[in-house]
């Protein structure tokens, strides 16, 4: 059973990103481990960013709203 402490929880950010708490490894197309400093990451949805997979603040300027 995974404990708390490593659980990975994510979490739709109302007309944002999707934010990723706990120790999740983030993969490119190539199954490799793309490097994170953060134990929380932003990860773009609305596909605009330049700096996919990880939102850049760009949904802002764009207008881009959610349901959830
Ligand atoms: S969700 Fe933030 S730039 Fe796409």
């Amino acid at each position: 059973m995974i404990g708390p402490e490593e659980s990975v929880t994510i979490t739709a950010y109302p007309d944002g990103p999707l934010l990723v708490r706990g120790a999740a490894v983030i993969e490119n197309s190539d199954g490799e481990p793309i490097p994170v400093s953060r134990r929380t990451v932003a990860l773009c949805r609305c596909g605009l960013s330049t700096i996919k997979p990880f939102c850049d603040g760009t949904h802002k300027a764009s207008g881009f709203r959610t349901d959830v």
